[in-house]
């Protein structure tokens, strides 16, 4: 355990592994929002994207999910996920295409894309590269095309006052807040990204959060059925998740295999707890790439 497959970025490695438990969590991590969203007419995004898109990119792709349900919901359009690590092999639909490459690379598509889609990057890059990424990502849609993306608080709150102080999982996000910070990527992308996303030139921005349950606690069934699959994704991500980060980073010095195993096994032991009521925030932001007419419009005014 916690030896998993880690991939070597440049000089540096990315903070979580890439091995088969991991994307177990990643599949878990896909139906938890799937079932949190069983509402909405589309379960996979809410850029106002029409019918017939023709080009999708999936950042980051992981796993590799979200680009085939994309696929088959949307035949008439080429989905791409990229990835440091090719996904496991499965069936796949013909007009999805996985690829593996750096993201923060030139990008040389040249189909420009209806929507770039970007889940659970946080911890991935320093600011200056979310920059340039998303100068790519502007660069590289239609004029009006859509970006959208979902990341986590890694908090857990409880609005009732039943997570303690004393639980671990009342630490357990500033702890690795901090670990991320002294690695240099901020885990607090879900608060930053709208103004990224802005500040690359987007226009029409949209911002959505909400509450994830984590355990069996909540009261209402689907919540409860999400709170439930929450746990079993955590319980698969949990040491992808704190290994590397608390075993370079940790503090006040890193720590050793064996007490980041300790620490998990008391957060596994919170999860479970049914008077924890303890939940997390998901932050959902999708924008616009200006339209010709809009461009032009801005290029006009300036030369007036
Ligand atoms: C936490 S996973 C999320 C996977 C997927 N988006 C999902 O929601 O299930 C983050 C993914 O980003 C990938 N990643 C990190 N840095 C990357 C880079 N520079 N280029 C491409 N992919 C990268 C990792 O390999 C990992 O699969």
């Amino acid at each position: 355990m916690g030896e998993g497959r880690y991939q070597a970025t440049k000089d540096e490695e990315y903070w979580g592994p890439s091995d088969e438990q991991q994307f177990e969590a990643f599949e878990l991590g896909h139906i938890v929002f799937l079932v949190l969203d069983h509402y909405q007419e589309n379960r996979y995004f809410r850029a106002p994207i029409g019918d017939s898109p023709q080009h999708i990119l999936d950042i980051g792709t992981g796993q590799g999910s979200w680009a085939i349900d994309v696929a088959d919901e949307f035949p008439t359009a080429t989905v791409r996920g990229v990835d440091l690590f090719p996904p496991p092999l499965t069936w796949t639909p013909p007009n999805c295409v996985f690829e593996v490459d750096d993201v923060l690379r030139e990008w040389t598509w040249r189909d420009p894309f209806d929507l770039v889609h970007i889940r659970l990057m946080y911890g991935a890059f320093a600011p200056n590269e979310w920059d340039r990424l998303y100068k790519q990502a502007y660069k590289a849609l239609k004029p009006g095309g859509w970006i959208e993306q979902m990341e986590f608080d890694v908090r857990v709150r409880s609005d009732d006052g039943s997570l303690k102080e004393e639980h671990k999982l009342s630490k357990w996000g500033d702890i690795f807040i901090r670990c991320a910070e002294r690695a240099g990527r901020s885990l607090n992308i879900h608060e930053t990204m709208r103004g990224s996303i802005e500040k690359a030139g987007f226009v029409d921005v949209h911002e959505k959060k909400s509450r994830v349950p984590l355990g069996p606690w909540p009261k209402d069934k689907q919540l409860k059925e999400v709170g439930q699959l929450e746990y079993a994704h955590w319980k698969a991500a949990l040491e992808g998740w704190a290994m590397w980060l608390l075993t370079h980073f940790g503090e006040p010095e890193p720590w050793t295999t064996e007490e980041v195993h300790l620490f998990l096994a008391a957060v596994r032991h919170e999860m479970k707890n049914a008077r924890i009521h303890g939940y997390n925030w998901i932050n959902r932001v999708w924008a616009r790439k200006p339209t010709e007419e809009e461009l032009d419009d801005k290029t006009n005014i300036r030369r007036v």
